[in-house]
């Protein structure tokens, strides 16, 4: 991680000039279950993981923000005032996107100081894991100090889901950036996301011999195009039908109730949310009584759900789930969004390897591109490093 902060220090320097204030970082996430109930204010048990996103930020004396980053030529410029939604594209829609949404929250964009931003991230892009959450906390954080907002967290995380829908375009829910903001080592963070309430649950893996890989399938996925939003759509259209504002208000005791009162394909979405929301109370069960050891059967049915109910898989990520199961995995699922990304697997220590090469075998049986696989732990949420 020194490494990092030394390179995005010395990129802000090389594009603007000086030094930077300060440094901030973000982590990327991995959902452990619950797919698909945040925007049905359900429950999620997402945990940060160690791979961050790192901004360097310094204040400027006009009222311009300008955003630099390692993975992209463009340097994007533009006034505080002129910031809005419709004037903001590609990559440095996200950390545009928050600056104009903290002024959506309380930040008067026409009185605090013009920044520039050089930021560098280990968040893989594209893989499920939330590269774009990393970006838009550590952003949220740095200029909530800079420009002395002392906007809380749980607001800091609406403000990154406030750019994600209106400036990005994505219609996504509250899980990544409050994973990003809100984690901490060894922990997951159980938030229901109709009251936003949030509580640090032990994972305690390393100790029952456990590691959380993950399997990237390189099958790319964008949330801003159909699928995700159909399933958005899906789930309001079964909310209305059964006469509830959203499905957590719904049970398994309502699913017979359901079943007649809507379409099939509208039901099967229904329960995918509704049973996923139980698993997630489930697992957060198992894992204070018990520890990561029971979870794997709430895992594999999470996925099971996803595959045949909610209909978000796709053929290598049932394989890579398949296949880790096969070749010892406690448990294992999709996580994310869908149509793409990654597969977790909870795999002994001694198997990941074997399990790897299993994977790896199997992809190129069925002429599958090569999986990308890495392990990771749960680590804290974004801070100020210097
Ligand atoms: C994406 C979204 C999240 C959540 C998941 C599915 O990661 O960004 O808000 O909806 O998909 O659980």
């Amino acid at each position: 991680m020194n490494d990092i902060r030394d390179e995005v220090a010395a990129g802000f320097e090389e594009i603007h000039g000086r030094a930077p204030l300060g440094i901030w970082s973000a982590p990327g996430r991995v959902n452990l279950i619950g797919e698909h109930t945040d925007y049905n204010q359900g429950f999620v048990l997402p945990f940060a993981i160690n791979r961050r996103t790192v901004v360097a930020l310094g204040p400027r004396d006009d009222a311009t923000i300008r955003v630099a980053s390692a993975f992209a030529d463009e340097l994007a410029s533009i006034e505080l005032a002129d910031l809005a939604p419709s004037r903001l594209d590609g990559w440095s829609a996200y950390p545009l996107g928050v600056a104009w949404a903290l002024g959506q929250h309380g930040a008067d964009l026409g009185a605090v100081p013009g920044v520039d931003i050089y930021i560098e991230s280990t968040v893989p892009v594209g893989a499920g894991l939330s590269s774009s959450a990393a970006i838009e906390s550590a952003v949220a954080i740095a200029l909530d100090e800079v420009w002395r907002l002392g906007l809380d967290r749980q607001t800091l995380a609406k403000v990154g889901r406030l750019a994600e829908n209106e400036a990005v375009g994505a219609p996504t829910g509250i899980m990544d950036q409050s994973a990003s903001l809100l984690g901490r080592e060894d922990h997951a963070v159980f938030l229901d996301c109709r009251s936003l309430q949030s509580e640090l649950v032990e994972l305690g893996f390393a100790e029952a011999g456990l590691e959380l890989l993950i399997i990237d399938t390189g099958v790319s996925h964008s949330h801003a195009t159909g699928g995700y939003a159909a399933r958005r759509a899906s789930c309001e259209a079964g909310a209305a039908a059964m006469g509830v504002s959203s499905l957590r208000d719904l049970t398994v005791d309502d699913l017979p109730r359901a079943r007649t009162a809507m379409d099939d394909e509208t039901f099967r979405r229904v329960r995918h949310v509704i049973t996923e929301n139980q698993r997630v109370l489930d697992t957060v069960a198992a894992l204070r009584a018990e520890g990561p050891l029971a979870i794997g059967e709430l895992l594999d049915a999470s996925h099971v759900s996803m595959r045949d109910d909610f209909e978000i898989s796709v053929p290598e990520l049932d394989l890579a789930v398949e296949t880790a199961q096969a070749n010892g995995a406690i448990g294992a699922r999709m996580t994310g969004g869908g149509f793409g990304g990654a597969a977790i697997a909870l795999v002994p220590t001694e198997g990941v390897s074997r399990i790897q090469v299993a994977i790896d075998g199997a992809f190129a049986e069925h002429g599958f591109g090569q999986p990308t696989m890495f392990t990771v732990t749960a680590a804290g949420g974004a801070s100020r490093d210097r």
